[in-house]
């Protein structure tokens, strides 16, 4: 992850973080429609597997052609599941129930659907990947150029995203280290209760160091690239826009995590009406409260592009 482009400077933004309900999938196709009337030409994946439901945000009605299809192989390319909308330089891939399971049993199919992610032609993709931090939502999160938890500012929430950084984190230490010791280590250090008392990734690199000083050098660089991103999202007050700044500092001081704070969004029942006319906020009442503020953090994000 961190802030790379891949070769025809497409970016592909993956959008998750522990809890239900935070507005990961309001937040996908809102910021995805800021940037395609900034005319970039976007595609909105839909992998909340489980309940996909971002087609609702843009006022379409289930699509009858799913990422399953092309999981199945029942058509060839991942281009031949892409969904059209009424507004300009956006698409949808949609995703299906069954998939998380067919998924779990091969990561075959994962990886040659990461591949086919990669290749689609566009300029960004953004990935609504549902809550949850199974594997499978870990590993997508990290295949992205840049991954973005959306949080709310009640502490089930936050604690939450401590616990998927957590888990991306150290996964994506486990991809990069190839001796099985150290691998051994990583895994224990999973587990709060492990028995060399590691509560850290600092304390697990100085515990890998003993071990290999090779190894503990590539984590040190996987720690420095791993840059994820943060919306604060439902934001009610002074004191809640803190929680993101609180949260930045607290992943470089316990983790040692560079973590952007992208911004935030307030909490705005035009959001609510929004969705229930199935009216995407940004093009129903673009001068909302809650629309500006994704208006903002959109055109950051096309602007590290
Ligand atoms: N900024 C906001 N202001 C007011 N309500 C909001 C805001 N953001 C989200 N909501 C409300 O939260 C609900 C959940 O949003 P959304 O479906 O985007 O969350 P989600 O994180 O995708 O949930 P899930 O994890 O179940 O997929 C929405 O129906 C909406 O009513
Ligand atoms: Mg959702």
């Amino acid at each position: 992850m961190g802030q790379t482009q891949t070769n025809n400077q497409k970016m592909i933004w993956t959008i998750g973080g522990g809890k239900g309900g935070s507005g990961k999938s309001f937040i996908t196709a809102n910021i995805g429609i800021c940037l395609s009337k900034l005319g970039v030409r976007v595609i909105l994946i839909d992998a909340d597997l489980g309940g996909a439901n971002l087609h609702t945000f843009l006022g379409i009605s289930p699509p009858a052609i799913t990422l399953s299809d092309f999981i199945k192989k029942r058509v060839p390319f991942l281009r031949d599941v892409l969904i059209p909308t009424a507004i300009p330089n956006l698409q949808l891939l949609t995703g299906a129930q069954d998939l998380l399971n067919a998924m779990d049993a091969k990561s075959v199919q994962k990886r040659r659907l990461v591949r086919s992610i990669q290749t689609l032609e566009s300029d960004t993709i953004l990935v609504d990947l549902g809550a949850g931090n199974s594997l499978n939502v870990l590993d997508f999160f990290l295949m992205s150029d840049g991954g973005i938890l959306v949080v709310t500012p009640e502490p089930t929430s936050v604690e939450n995203t401590y616990r998927f950084l957590k888990s991306a984190f150290y996964r994506r230490l486990r991809q990069t280290v190839s001796s099985p010791s150290v691998k051994a280590l990583i895994d224990g250090a999973m587990d709060r209760k492990n028995e060399r008392g590691i509560q850290t990734p600092h304390e697990l690199i100085k515990e890998v160091r003993r071990v290999d000083e090779g190894e503990a050098d590539r984590l040190i660089e996987e720690a420095e690239a791993f840059r994820p991103n943060l919306i604060l999202n439902q934001v009610r007050s002074k004191k809640d826009i803190e929680i993101g700044f609180s949260i930045r500092s607290a992943c470089l001081k316990y983790f040692g995590l560079r973590l952007h704070y992208l911004g935030y969004v307030v909490y705005d029942q035009e959001v609510n009406n929004s969705i229930r006319r199935r009216r995407p906020l940004v093009l129903e009442n673009s001068r909302s409260r809650a629309a500006q503020c994704v208006i903002e953090i959109a055109s950051k994000l096309a602007n590290s592009r």
